[in-house]
C-alpha cells in the first residue's frame, strides 16, 4: 500500500522545502524515539470508558490524517468507513510547552495545507520530524467490517520487521471532552493481533467528525484530523 522509498522521498523534501521550527535538540532520526518512561497520558477524570495503564508507553504519537465517511441511506448520517493517517513520534517534545497544543498546531498545518501536500509532510512542519508508522483499516479476522491498525513495519528502524504493527479492538469510547461535534472520539483499544502493543488510546483528538446528517446519494467524504496515540 505504501511505498518507503517515495515517503521518505516525499518527507526529505518536505524538510528541505518547509521552514520547520527549530528542533528542541537533535531530532530524532525516522522511527526513532525518545525515553517515554516519564510520560503521562492525561484523560478525564470523570469516566471509567479509558483507564489509563500503570506502566510507561511504548510509543507516543501524534496521528495526522483523515477520517472516511460513507452517507447512510436508512439513517441519513455519516457513518464510518475507516481512517488513514501518519504517526509521527513525539515523545521528544513531551516535557516541552509544545507538546499540549502539538494536536492543534499540527491540525492547522494540515487544514491549511494544498491538496498536494500528504499527512506525512506536516510532521516536519511542526517539529515532529520522525516518522513512526501508519494508521489505516484492514479487513477484520472475522471477514466482515474492519479493523484499525497501526503499522510501523516499512519505517525507521522497525522497517522490514513484519511484527511490528498492532491491530485494535476497540473497548473504551468517550466523547471528546471540548467541541464533540467537531473532534472526533477518545478511544481505548486492546490488542487484537501483532506484538507492536497490548494496548492502544486515542486522545486529544481535533476535527474528524462528519457532517451531522447527509442527504441520500451523499458522496463519500473525508474528513481532516490530528489525534494523539499512545501505545503500551
Ligand atoms: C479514505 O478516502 C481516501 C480518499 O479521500 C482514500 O484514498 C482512502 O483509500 C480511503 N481509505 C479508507 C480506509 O477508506
Ligand atoms: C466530564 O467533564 C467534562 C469537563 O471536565 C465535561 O465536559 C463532560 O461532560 C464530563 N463528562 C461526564 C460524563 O460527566
Ligand atoms: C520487531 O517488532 C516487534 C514489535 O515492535 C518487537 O517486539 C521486536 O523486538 C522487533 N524485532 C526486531 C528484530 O527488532
Amino acid at each position: 500500500m505504501f511505498s518507503f522509498q517515495l515517503l521518505s522521498a516525499l518527507f526529505s523534501v518536505a524538510l528541505l522545502v518547509s521552514a520547520a521550527p527549530a528542533f528542541p535538540g537533535t531530532p530524532p532520526k525516522a522511527g526513532e524515539c525518545c525515553d517515554t518512561s516519564a510520560a503521562i497520558m492525561d484523560l478525564p477524570k470523570n469516566q471509567t470508558q479509558l483507564v489509563a495503564p500503570t506502566t510507561a508507553p511504548l510509543f507516543v504519537a501524534l496521528g495526522v490524517g483523515i477520517q472516511n465517511y460513507t452517507c447512510s441511506t436508512s439513517t441519513l448520517k455519516y457513518t464510518s468507513t475507516g481512517a488513514v493517517a501518519s504517526l509521527f513520534d513525539i515523545s521528544c517534545i513531551d516535557k516541552t510547552p509544545a507538546f499540549a497544543t502539538i494536536q492543534t498546531t499540527a491540525f492547522n498545518a494540515w487544514k491549511a495545507a494544498p491538496a498536494s501536500l500528504t499527512a506525512t509532510a506536516i510532521g516536519a512542519k511542526v517539529a515532529a520530524p520522525s516518522l513512526l508508522g501508519f494508521h489505516y483499516f484492514v479487513t477484520a479476522a472475522s471477514g466482515t467490517g474492519i479493523s484499525p491498525k497501526w503499522d510501523f513495519t516499512s519505517t525507521g528502524k522497525n522497517a522490514g520487521n513484519a511484527t511490528a504493527f498492532v491491530i485494535g479492538a476497540k473497548v473504551g469510547d468517550i466523547t471528546a471532552p471540548t467541541d464533540s461535534a467537531t473532534n472526533v472520539d477518545w478511544l481505548a483499544l486492546n490488542n487484537a493481533q501483532g506484538s507492536l502493543a497490548s494496548k492502544i488510546f486515542r486522545i486529544d483528538t481535533v476535527a474528524g467528525q462528519p457532517p451531522a446528517s447527509c442527504v441520500a446519494g451523499s458522496a463519500d467524504i473525508s474528513v481532516k484530523y490530528t489525534a494523539k496515540y499512545y501505545l503500551y
